[in-house]
């Protein structure tokens, strides 16, 4: 299943990450894609600031991964691009459907560790402060999710 939005400023793309966490459970884990500024990081602040964590979320580049457990529910925030070509047996793997939710920022990177199931969600800037975010998955578990994406957000929707 699949729901693509627009949004045209930074707000919209963190009330789409608002909106998320509150149908993650435990377990979950989020595949963030798209380039240098798409804005990942941004829609996991939404999904933080959704679970009622209070801090602000910031790239975790230099250190890999950031934990938050202040909110409703665990929040990993992976950030998998200095790990490209290394090695990736660094114990990821416990937080990646773990007991919380876990957010990946360039997961091709540690492909390896990635679970059959999983939501994607693809940033793309198409110029200035506009971005198209496509969520996508194949597991049933995030039919609800996307189908209330699609309603909520109908006036951000991209036609097909
Ligand atoms: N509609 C929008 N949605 C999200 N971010 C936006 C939007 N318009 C402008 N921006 C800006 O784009 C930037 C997105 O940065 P962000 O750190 O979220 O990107 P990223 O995808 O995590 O990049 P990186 O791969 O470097 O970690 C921010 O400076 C944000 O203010
Ligand atoms: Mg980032």
């Amino acid at each position: 299943m699949e729901a693509k939005l627009r949004t045209t400023k930074k707000e919209e793309t963190k009330s789409l990450g608002a909106f998320c966490a509150r149908f993650f459970r435990s377990g979950d884990v989020v595949l963030l894609k798209g380039d240098l500024g798409a804005g990942k990081t941004t829609f996991t602040g939404g999904v933080a600031k959704g679970l009622g964590i209070e801090e602000d979320v910031i790239s975790p580049t230099f250190n890999i991964m950031k934990c938050y457990f202040k909110g409703s529910l665990p929040m990993y925030h992976i950030d998998a691009y200095r790990l490209e070509n290394q090695n990736t047996e660094i114990g990821l793997d416990e937080y990646i459907e773990g007991d919380g939710v876990c957010l990946i920022e360039w997961p091709m990177y540690i492909e390896k560790l990635l679970p059959d199931e999983f939501l994607e969600i693809s940033l793309h800037n198409v110029g200035g402060d506009e971005r198209e975010i496509v969520f996508r998955s194949d597991s049933p578990r995030f039919d609800e999710l996307i189908k209330s994406l699609q309603e909520e957000f109908y006036e951000n929707r991209i036609a097909a």
